[in-house]
Protein backbone atom coordinates (compact mmCIF):
# COMPACT_ATOMS: atom_id res chain seq x y z
CA UNK A 1 0.00 0.00 0.00
CA UNK A 2 1.46 3.50 -1.13
CA UNK A 3 0.25 6.79 -0.02
CA UNK A 4 1.76 9.25 -2.00
CA UNK A 5 -0.30 11.98 -2.67
CA UNK A 6 -4.25 12.83 -2.54
CA UNK A 7 -6.98 11.91 0.08
CA UNK A 8 -5.29 8.58 1.38
CA UNK A 9 -2.34 10.09 2.82
CA UNK A 10 -4.21 12.99 3.85
CA UNK A 11 -6.08 10.50 6.39
CA UNK A 12 -2.82 8.15 6.56
CA UNK A 13 -0.65 11.08 7.50
CA UNK A 14 -2.26 14.28 7.71
CA UNK A 15 0.40 17.14 7.13
CA UNK A 16 -0.29 18.41 11.00
CA UNK A 17 -2.11 17.53 13.64
CA UNK A 18 -2.65 20.05 16.47
CA UNK A 19 -3.17 19.79 20.19
CA UNK A 20 -3.06 21.98 23.41
CA UNK A 21 0.85 22.45 23.98
CA UNK A 22 2.32 20.30 20.66
CA UNK A 23 2.10 20.73 16.88
CA UNK A 24 2.59 17.41 14.87
CA UNK A 25 3.86 17.92 11.76
CA UNK A 26 4.95 15.83 8.70
CA UNK A 27 9.19 15.87 8.82
CA UNK A 28 10.74 18.38 6.51
CA UNK A 29 14.79 17.32 5.05
CA UNK A 30 15.61 20.14 7.02
CA UNK A 31 15.11 18.42 10.53
CA UNK A 32 17.85 15.70 9.89
CA UNK A 33 20.56 17.77 11.57
CA UNK A 34 18.20 17.63 15.14
CA UNK A 35 17.46 14.14 14.30
CA UNK A 36 21.15 12.94 14.31
CA UNK A 37 21.79 15.49 16.98
CA UNK A 38 19.66 13.79 19.16
CA UNK A 39 20.02 10.53 18.10
CA UNK A 40 23.95 11.24 19.36
CA UNK A 41 22.78 11.75 22.94
CA UNK A 42 24.06 9.25 25.49
CA UNK A 43 21.39 9.71 27.55
CA UNK A 44 18.94 9.32 25.13
CA UNK A 45 20.28 5.76 24.00
CA UNK A 46 20.32 4.91 28.31
CA UNK A 47 17.07 5.73 27.95
CA UNK A 48 15.64 4.03 24.51
CA UNK A 49 18.87 1.49 22.83
CA UNK A 50 19.02 -2.22 24.03
CA UNK A 51 22.97 -0.87 23.27
CA UNK A 52 24.81 1.50 25.27
CA UNK A 53 26.21 3.16 22.05
CA UNK A 54 24.57 6.03 20.16
CA UNK A 55 23.05 5.15 16.96
CA UNK A 56 25.89 5.40 14.01
CA UNK A 57 25.15 8.20 11.91
CA UNK A 58 24.58 5.98 8.69
CA UNK A 59 22.01 4.14 10.88
CA UNK A 60 20.42 7.59 11.85
CA UNK A 61 20.15 8.81 8.10
CA UNK A 62 18.76 5.75 6.75
CA UNK A 63 15.80 5.70 9.44
CA UNK A 64 15.41 9.12 8.91
CA UNK A 65 15.03 8.98 5.30
CA UNK A 66 13.11 5.62 4.99
CA UNK A 67 11.08 5.94 8.12
CA UNK A 68 10.90 9.66 8.92
CA UNK A 69 10.35 11.59 5.14
CA UNK A 70 8.81 7.67 3.88
CA UNK A 71 5.22 8.66 2.30
CA UNK A 72 3.93 5.23 3.86
CA UNK A 73 5.07 6.29 7.33
CA UNK A 74 2.99 7.26 10.36
CA UNK A 75 5.99 10.40 11.14
CA UNK A 76 5.76 13.17 12.81
CA UNK A 77 7.93 16.09 13.88
CA UNK A 78 7.18 17.68 17.23
CA UNK A 79 6.89 20.91 17.85
CA UNK A 80 5.94 22.94 20.43
CA UNK A 81 2.61 24.90 19.26
CA UNK A 82 3.50 28.32 21.08
CA UNK A 83 6.87 28.99 19.05
CA UNK A 84 7.03 25.77 16.55
CA UNK A 85 10.39 24.82 17.94
CA UNK A 86 10.96 21.26 17.05
CA UNK A 87 11.70 19.21 19.94
CA UNK A 88 11.29 15.41 18.98
CA UNK A 89 9.74 12.62 17.22
CA UNK A 90 7.10 10.65 17.28
CA UNK A 91 5.95 7.23 15.19
CA UNK A 92 3.63 4.38 14.49
CA UNK A 93 5.87 1.10 13.13
CA UNK A 94 5.14 -2.84 12.85
CA UNK A 95 1.61 -1.92 11.13
CA UNK A 96 -0.82 -5.35 11.57
CA UNK A 97 -3.19 -4.19 9.24
CA UNK A 98 -4.79 -7.59 9.54
CA UNK A 99 -4.88 -7.33 13.81
CA UNK A 100 -5.31 -3.50 13.67
CA UNK A 101 -2.35 -2.79 15.62
CA UNK A 102 0.73 -0.55 15.79
CA UNK A 103 3.55 0.10 17.67
CA UNK A 104 4.23 3.51 18.97
CA UNK A 105 7.57 5.12 19.35
CA UNK A 106 8.30 9.02 21.30
CA UNK A 107 11.71 10.59 21.53
CA UNK A 108 11.86 14.00 22.61
CA UNK A 109 15.42 15.12 21.73
CA UNK A 110 15.63 18.13 23.60
CA UNK A 111 16.30 17.76 27.19
CA UNK A 112 15.24 21.29 28.27
CA UNK A 113 11.69 20.02 26.85
CA UNK A 114 11.25 17.28 29.10
CA UNK A 115 8.99 17.13 32.13
CA UNK A 116 6.54 19.53 30.51
CA UNK A 117 2.99 17.80 29.24
CA UNK A 118 4.56 17.51 25.90
CA UNK A 119 5.55 13.54 25.39
CA UNK A 120 1.77 12.79 27.05
CA UNK A 121 0.07 15.10 24.46
CA UNK A 122 1.95 13.59 21.64
CA UNK A 123 0.89 10.46 22.95
CA UNK A 124 -2.52 11.39 22.96
CA UNK A 125 -2.64 12.81 19.59
CA UNK A 126 -0.69 9.76 18.09
CA UNK A 127 -3.52 7.65 20.16
CA UNK A 128 -6.59 9.83 18.73
CA UNK A 129 -5.25 9.23 15.09
CA UNK A 130 -4.81 5.64 15.52
CA UNK A 131 -8.65 5.17 16.96
CA UNK A 132 -10.40 8.09 15.62
CA UNK A 133 -9.14 8.08 12.04
CA UNK A 134 -6.95 5.16 11.11
CA UNK A 135 -9.37 3.06 12.79
CA UNK A 136 -7.07 0.85 14.79
CA UNK A 137 -7.85 -1.75 17.58
CA UNK A 138 -4.26 -1.71 19.80
CA UNK A 139 -1.61 0.55 19.91
CA UNK A 140 1.35 -1.33 21.74
CA UNK A 141 5.32 -0.03 23.03
CA UNK A 142 7.99 -1.48 25.29
CA UNK A 143 9.70 0.81 27.92
CA UNK A 144 12.61 -0.01 30.05
CA UNK A 145 11.68 -0.41 33.52
CA UNK A 146 13.75 2.78 34.78
CA UNK A 147 12.21 4.99 32.09
CA UNK A 148 10.12 5.89 34.99
CA UNK A 149 8.93 9.30 33.57
CA UNK A 150 8.11 7.53 29.78
CA UNK A 151 6.30 5.14 31.74
CA UNK A 152 4.42 7.84 33.69
CA UNK A 153 3.77 9.96 30.47
CA UNK A 154 2.23 6.74 28.70
CA UNK A 155 -0.38 5.45 31.30
CA UNK A 156 -1.70 9.56 31.54
CA UNK A 157 -1.95 9.32 27.93
CA UNK A 158 -4.03 6.04 28.68
CA UNK A 159 -1.48 3.25 27.85
CA UNK A 160 -2.07 0.70 30.61
CA UNK A 161 1.17 -1.70 31.83
CA UNK A 162 0.49 -5.43 30.09
CA UNK A 163 3.29 -7.51 30.69
CA UNK A 164 7.05 -7.14 31.01
CA UNK A 165 10.21 -9.01 29.88
CA UNK A 166 11.86 -9.89 33.10
CA UNK A 167 15.69 -9.00 33.19
CA UNK A 168 15.88 -8.48 29.29
CA UNK A 169 18.34 -5.32 29.93
CA UNK A 170 21.28 -4.62 31.49
CA UNK A 171 22.62 -1.06 32.56
CA UNK A 172 24.26 0.59 35.20
CA UNK A 173 25.57 -2.89 36.73
CA UNK A 174 22.31 -4.76 37.00
CA UNK A 175 19.21 -6.27 35.34
CA UNK A 176 16.42 -4.33 34.44
CA UNK A 177 12.78 -5.60 32.91
CA UNK A 178 11.29 -4.22 29.76
CA UNK A 179 7.31 -3.17 30.23
CA UNK A 180 5.29 -3.92 27.21
CA UNK A 181 1.99 -1.56 27.57
CA UNK A 182 -0.93 -0.98 25.59
CA UNK A 183 -3.96 0.82 24.51
CA UNK A 184 -6.94 -0.44 23.15
CA UNK A 185 -9.55 1.16 21.03
CA UNK A 186 -12.60 0.49 23.04
CA UNK A 187 -10.98 1.67 26.39
CA UNK A 188 -9.71 5.13 24.33
CA UNK A 189 -13.45 5.69 23.45
CA UNK A 190 -14.93 5.63 27.04
CA UNK A 191 -12.49 7.24 28.35
CA UNK A 192 -12.52 10.22 26.31
CA UNK A 193 -16.27 9.82 26.45
CA UNK A 194 -16.38 9.73 30.25
CA UNK A 195 -13.78 12.92 30.29
CA UNK A 196 -15.43 15.23 28.15
CA UNK A 197 -12.98 15.87 24.74
CA UNK A 198 -9.45 16.79 25.73
CA UNK A 199 -8.93 19.57 23.14
CA UNK A 200 -12.01 21.40 21.50
CA UNK A 201 -13.15 19.54 17.61
CA UNK A 202 -11.41 22.82 15.82
CA UNK A 203 -7.60 22.01 17.64
CA UNK A 204 -8.03 18.14 16.88
CA UNK A 205 -8.70 18.10 13.42
CA UNK A 206 -6.18 17.31 10.90
CA UNK A 207 -4.92 20.25 9.31
CA UNK A 208 -4.55 21.05 5.29
CA UNK A 209 -1.95 23.20 5.62
C1 LIG B 1 9.47 9.86 27.69
C2 LIG B 1 9.00 11.20 27.14
C3 LIG B 1 8.34 11.03 25.78
C4 LIG B 1 7.94 11.78 28.11
O1 LIG B 1 7.53 13.01 27.64
P1 LIG B 1 7.59 14.27 28.64
O2 LIG B 1 7.02 15.43 27.92
O3 LIG B 1 8.96 14.40 29.18
O4 LIG B 1 6.62 13.77 29.80
P2 LIG B 1 5.37 14.52 30.45
O5 LIG B 1 5.80 15.84 30.99
O6 LIG B 1 4.24 14.52 29.50
O7 LIG B 1 5.00 13.51 31.64
C5 LIG B 1 6.01 13.06 32.51
C6 LIG B 1 5.41 12.58 33.81
O8 LIG B 1 6.38 11.80 34.48
C7 LIG B 1 6.70 12.39 35.72
N1 LIG B 1 8.12 12.18 35.94
C8 LIG B 1 9.16 12.91 35.51
N2 LIG B 1 10.32 12.36 35.92
C9 LIG B 1 9.98 11.26 36.63
C10 LIG B 1 10.71 10.28 37.31
N3 LIG B 1 12.05 10.31 37.33
N4 LIG B 1 10.03 9.29 37.93
C11 LIG B 1 8.68 9.25 37.91
N5 LIG B 1 7.92 10.16 37.27
C12 LIG B 1 8.58 11.14 36.63
C13 LIG B 1 6.31 13.84 35.59
O9 LIG B 1 6.11 14.42 36.85
C14 LIG B 1 5.04 13.71 34.76
O10 LIG B 1 3.96 13.22 35.51
P3 LIG B 1 2.89 14.19 36.24
O11 LIG B 1 2.32 15.06 35.17
O12 LIG B 1 1.91 13.26 36.85
O13 LIG B 1 3.64 15.00 37.24
C15 LIG B 1 10.20 12.20 27.04
O14 LIG B 1 10.65 12.54 28.32
C16 LIG B 1 11.34 11.64 26.22
O15 LIG B 1 11.25 11.57 25.00
N6 LIG B 1 12.43 11.22 26.87
C17 LIG B 1 13.64 10.74 26.22
C18 LIG B 1 13.43 9.54 25.28
C19 LIG B 1 12.58 8.46 25.89
O16 LIG B 1 12.73 8.09 27.03
N7 LIG B 1 11.67 7.95 25.07
C20 LIG B 1 10.78 6.88 25.44
C21 LIG B 1 11.38 5.57 25.12
S1 LIG B 1 10.28 4.23 25.48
Amino acid sequence: MTHEAGPERERWQPAMMDGRLVTLRRHRPENMPHVLRWYRDPELARLTRYQTQPMPREEVERFFHARLLGPDSVAYAIHIRATDRLIGLTTFSSLDADNGSVLFHITIGERDAWGQGYGTETAQLMLEHAFERLGLHRVGLSVFAFNERAIRSYEKAGFHIEGRLREAIQREGRYWDEIQMGALAGEWLERRQSAGRLMSPPELAPSRG
